[in-house]
């Protein structure tokens, strides 16, 4: 059946307000009932294929690759398992080394991605255990896998991803706590104390979505730059890859996001007067180290714009403007973070007359390598 943009401009629009929906749909996925237990079986594994885990490789492109930071993190974190990610594309020619019980999980919405499908066959060759984590059913990443865990965002159409990226990074909070889990890592009350705060999510993406207006003047205030510049520390930072891409790709301005600790070692020196950089604050335990480093770029003349999650207490001054999400777990933070990146991409691109649904040079699924 066809697919309508309805009330909405672009599919992108469309998609960004689907998200509270999507994100809830994956999480029932996950679990059946609101208040049943994640289930190892939505991965199509069984708790022993989580015990038998002692590695984690993770091989993906584009947006989806940005995801398996955010999931490096958050499981690294709760399961104390080792993770990696690689660049599908690169996975193949760089002598993979696998070791024994390392699970290879592909990332991709379409699930045709070639670097990708080509990638799980070469880890599967090395006799490796395969995960994907795909949003279209039957599609060729799926079948090639051992195992699969569909997230539920429904058709995305716009070539930017928006509510594809909002599920995985779910489905790979879930993965970890599971592994957690499995692992014997986390107890019984705070697999249930995550979950529920998972269960919270939806809302509170809901409510970010109210930020587009607040958006709007910073939009404008970026959207003549030939370059702005993106910072964070651990999540924030995995987050902001994802923000700076998506505003390159329907924008067609040169955006870097940068680890705010490795800025004095490089991109420090591309700073000067009026630089626009957007700093994201959501890790409560990394923020006076941030701050310090927003401090050494406004030093140098940068307008800092600021993106914090609602606890995090800044000094306004150092800002040109602040917007702040709803307060969650710290690990689950890039899920409401992202919300305004999306939106600050969309408004740029539609304020320079661009068409984001449809970006120059982009294909929404590349089957070619
Ligand atoms: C293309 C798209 C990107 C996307 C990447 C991976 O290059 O333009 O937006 O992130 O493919 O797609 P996949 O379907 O594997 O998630």
């Amino acid at each position: 059946s066809r697919i309508h943009k309805g009330e909405y401009l672009h599919f992108m629009e469309k998609e960004i307000f689907e998200q509270p929906h999507a994100v809830k749909d994956t999480l029932l996925y996950a679990c059946g009932k609101e208040n049943d237990d994640f289930s190892y079986e939505a991965f199509s594994m069984s708790e022993r294929d989580f015990k038998d885990i002692r590695r984690v490789r993770i091989i993906a492109c584009g947006s989806a690759y940005h995801v398996g930071y955010v999931l490096k993190s958050v499981c690294e974190s709760l399961a104390r398992v080792p993770v990696q990610v690689e660049l599908a594309s690169e996975f193949r020619y760089n002598h993979p080394i696998l070791e024994d019980g390392e699970l290879v999980i592909s990332i991709s919405q379409s699930g045709e991605t070639a670097d990708t499908l080509a990638a799980v066959k070469e880890a599967k060759k090395f006799g490796a255990k395969t995960l994907s984590i795909v949003n279209v059913k039957g599609s060729a990443i799926a079948e090639e896998s051992d195992f699969v865990f569909y997230t539920q965002a429904g058709p995305e159409i716009a070539v930017a991803t928006t509510k594809a990226y909002s599920c995985q990074l779910v489905a790979g909070y879930i993965f970890s706590i599971l592994l957690a889990k499995a692992k014997g890592k986390i107890k019984d009350e705070e697999t249930h104390s995550l979950r529920d705060e998972l269960f919270l999510l939806p809302g509170k993406i809901q409510q970010c979505l109210s930020l587009d207006g607040e958006i709007l003047p910073m939009a404008k205030k970026l959207k003549d730059s030939d370059d702005i510049f993106f910072l964070g520390r651990g999540l924030d930072w995995a987050i902001s890859m994802e923000g700076a891409l998506k505003l390159k790709e329907i924008s067609y301005i040169h955006c870097e996001s940068y680890s705010s600790g490795e800025l004095k070692h490089g991109t420090i020196s591309l700073i000067e007067k009026d630089s626009p950089v957007i700093a994201l604050l959501s890790q409560e335990e990394l923020a006076g180290k941030s701050i310090s480093n927003i401090h050494e770029v406004k030093s140098r003349g940068a307008k800092c714009f600021a993106l914090t999650m609602e606890n995090i207490s800044i000094d306004e001054n150092d800002f040109v403007q602040n917007l702040s999400v709803p307060s969650t777990h710290p690990l689950f933070a890039g899920s409401l973070l992202v919300v305004p990146l999306q939106f600050l991409s969309y408004q740029v691109s539609l304020l320079k007359g661009l068409d984001p649904d449809k970006p120059r040079n982009l294909a929404k699924s590349v089957t070619v390598e």
